[in-house]
């Protein structure tokens, strides 16, 4: 068994990567940019609009797991006609070269952003979608139809994934939890927002990871499944968790935002029942193991630099 990863150098992507490779899965990347985090991967560099190059990649290829896009809402927001290209086209590139080809299972990351507009406070797969607000979503749930269109269309299995918020190792640093852990080995106070009760519910990047390699699971063909944290975490309970893991960081409340987004409740009751998935790892492990991977990768940096410095201040060695 042999998958196409696109977005495999990204974040998510990473760790599914790790994820599919731990369980004796074959993986080739597709990204426009080199994997970094390992180098026993087979990478097919590309862009997503390059209907040739997926087709290329596509050779060998039994399953296509299409994780690449213009992930960061505030990127989509600065850029949205770039992002619907990427986000967008990009999905239909996909598919069309499965189609062209051995019309393999797509299985597709999206976001429970999607619910971001139905009028109720609990969602799951089952909930009507709205025409959603962000244009982040919009290019997501747009993908997410297209994908049902062409498996009606032209019989091509898929499976579409609805991650929550991801949080874990290699996170993009300007996500909240990045941002909290940063500021607290720099010295500075974390700020809350009110009586900081807003919650999200996060998940463990290798815990949705594990949903993504569950999605290979014949069972999944043709559904769609929200893979969602089980843990409420307010924005205090944040501060606080982090403050407890680094040591000695200073709270700071500062007025409430109006309107600030409560969140909505996602069950992830149906990848549990079909799929047997459920996060497991807690949000205070989580943030020990994102904490370690945050110092463990200054420790490098500081390190290689170091040795730079140290080279270029060495006396020149005279050539015999
Ligand atoms: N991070 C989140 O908060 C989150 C939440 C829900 C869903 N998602 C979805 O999960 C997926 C992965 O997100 P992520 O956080 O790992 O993002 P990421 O930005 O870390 O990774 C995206 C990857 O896509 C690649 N890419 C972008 N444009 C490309 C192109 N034209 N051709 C080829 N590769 C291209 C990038 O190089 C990158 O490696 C995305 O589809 C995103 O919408 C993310």
């Amino acid at each position: 068994m042999k998958v196409l990863v696109t977005g495999g150098s990204g974040f998510i992507g990473s760790h599914v990567v790790d994820k599919l490779r731990d369980k004796g899965v074959q993986v080739r990347v597709f990204d426009m940019v080199m994997p970094t985090f390992r180098k026993d991967i087979e990478f097919y560099h590309g862009s997503l609009l390059d209907l040739e190059a997926l087709r290329m990649a596509l050779s060998g290829i039994d399953a296509v797991y299409h994780l690449a896009a213009v992930a960061d809402v505030k990127d989509v927001y600065n850029a949205p006609h770039y992002s619907e290209q990427i986000n967008v086209r990009g999905t239909i590139n996909v598919l069309e070269a499965v189609r062209l080809g051995n019309k393999q299972r797509v299985i597709y990351g999206s976001t429970t952003w999607v619910y971001s507009d139905a009028p109720v406070d609990s969602v799951d797969e089952e909930t009507a979608l709205k025409a959603p607000s962000h244009f982040y979503s919009a290019t997501k749930v747009a993908s997410e139809y297209y994908l049902q269109s062409y498996g009606k269309l032209y019989d091509i299995p898929w499976t579409i994934l609805r991650y929550g918020i991801p949080y874990g190792p290699r996170a993009r640093d300007g996500a909240v939890v990045p941002i909290f852990v940063g500021k607290a080995l720099r010295g500075e106070a974390l700020t809350v927002a009110g009586d900081g009760s807003q919650f999200r519910k996060f998940v463990y990047v290798e815990d949705l990871a594990e949903g993504n390699a569950l999605a290979l699971m014949p069972a999944a063909k043709n559904r769609i499944y929200n893979l969602d944290g089980k843990e409420r975490v307010t924005i205090k309970q944040i501060a606080e968790t982090v403050g407890k893991i680094v040591g000695n960081v200073k709270i700071e409340s500062v007025p409430g935002r109006p309107g600030d987004f409560g969140g909505k409740e996602v069950s992830s009751a149906r990848a549990k029942a079909e799929l047997g998935w459920e996060p497991r790892i807690s949000f205070e492990e989580g943030v020990r193991r994102y904490v370690a991977w945050y110092k463990e990768r200054r420790a490098t940096s500081e390190a290689q630099w170091a040795a730079v410095d140290q080279a270029l201040k060495a006396p020149a060695t005279a050539k015999a």
